[in-house]
């Protein structure tokens, strides 16, 4: 088969479409052609060098895919040749065929495209896993999503309107607020000329939202604290502005917050595969009914895997990019 290759860390130009050995499945697992995979941030890293692939994973990039089932190891009974499905990878979705394990498998929701589809695992599972799994929250209370045009960041407004919550995001530009506010926003803050504590603090009442979702990691966290009300939950992603930062411990103690944080990709199949579980029960019905959609930028071919980094990494897009096998 072929699939993307990372012939050695570096920019995007490492990575080539090469032809490679199929992927032979094990006996819980199901090979998948694959229709599409999605882009995510991880990707970018792990071409860089930086973000090793768990042991048994492999080697090719890509955390999640569409497609159809080609083989079923022999203790999968869910699944059979020929269904279309999406799946949640550790890695090898940059490729025409891959292995999953059964339990990171989902039909592809009624009313959605095959390639569509590819644009959910890895969003979904860690959306749910985190900030409704995790730091429970619920309807009526308040949330807000740094990063709200990114893959992450559209399906979280989606889904946290869905089910009652009042949306709050930050972004870096006004098209990107205007894009997220159509899609459910309710409180748009451009970070690049607003103050977000300041500006929360002015939508709540001078109380603070009750969860943040969190992509930048050290440079926000002292401002998230601040712009948390009393028993709030802060959930940690992403580091994108850097990994260590010193703290004032107090309004932990004073306001009862809670901190956590989190990845998906480094999970046993068996953590994996109960996510998915939760994910199919409460997220899947709201696909299927239309409330949450597929947010889809741009869609390469995968030898353009390389036009797809670039984008990203240029900050351009919003929601996902997908590449089409
Ligand atoms: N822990 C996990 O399991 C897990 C899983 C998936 C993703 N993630 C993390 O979630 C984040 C989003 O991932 P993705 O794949 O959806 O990536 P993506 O679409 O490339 O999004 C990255 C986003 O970060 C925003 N951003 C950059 N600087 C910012 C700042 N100072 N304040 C607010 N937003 C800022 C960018 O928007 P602007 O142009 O508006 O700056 C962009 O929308 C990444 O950090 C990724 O590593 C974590």
């Amino acid at each position: 088969m072929k699939a993307i290759v990372i012939t050695k860390p570096g920019g995007p130009e490492v990575l080539q479409l090469q032809e490679v050995e199929d992927p032979q499945i094990k006996d819980d697992e199901v090979l998948i052609r694959v229709e599409a995979t999605a882009l995510n941030r991880a990707d970018t890293v792990q071409r860089q060098g930086s973000y090793p692939t768990p042991k048994g994973a492999s080697p090719y990039p890509g955390l999640e895919c569409s497609g159809t089932i080609e083989s079923v190891g022999k203790n999968v009974s869910r699944w059979k040749i020929g269904d279309q499905v999406c799946a949640l990878l550790s890695g090898g979705g940059y490729a025409e065929k891959v292995a999953a394990p059964a339990g990171q498998v989902l039909p592809v929701p009624p009313g959605l495209s095959l390639k569509d589809a590819a644009s959910f695992p890895e969003v979904a599972c860690t959306v749910w896993s985190t900030i409704f799994m995790t730091s429970r929250l619920s309807a009526g209370e308040t949330l807000l999503i740094h990063g709200g045009s990114s893959g992450i960041g559209t399906f979280a407004i989606q889904i946290a309107k869905y089910r009652g919550s009042r949306v709050f995001v930050t972004a870096g530009n006004e098209e990107k607020l205007a894009f997220c506010k159509d899609i459910g926003a309710d409180v748009g803050i451009n970070y690049k000329t607003e103050d977000f504590v300041a500006r929360v603090k002015e939508e709540t009442g001078g109380q603070g939202v009750d969860v943040i979702l969190d992509c930048m990691g050290a440079s926000y966290y002292r401002k998230n604290l601040e712009c948390l009300n009393f028993d709030g939950r802060l959930f940690i992603i992403g580091f994108q502005g850097g990994v260590s930062t010193e703290f004032d411990l107090r309004p932990l103690v004073g306001k009862r917050l809670t901190v956590q944080g989190a990845g998906l990709r480094n999970r046993s199949p068996e953590n994996k595969a109960l996510i998915i579980n939760e994910v199919e029960k409460n997220v899947w019905p709201a696909i299927a009914e239309g409330k949450v959609k597929p947010i889809v930028y741009i869609t390469f071919p995968l030898s353009e895997a390389a036009e797809g980094h670039r984008l990203m990494e240029s900050n351009q897009h919003i929601g996902k990019i997908l590449l089409f096998s």
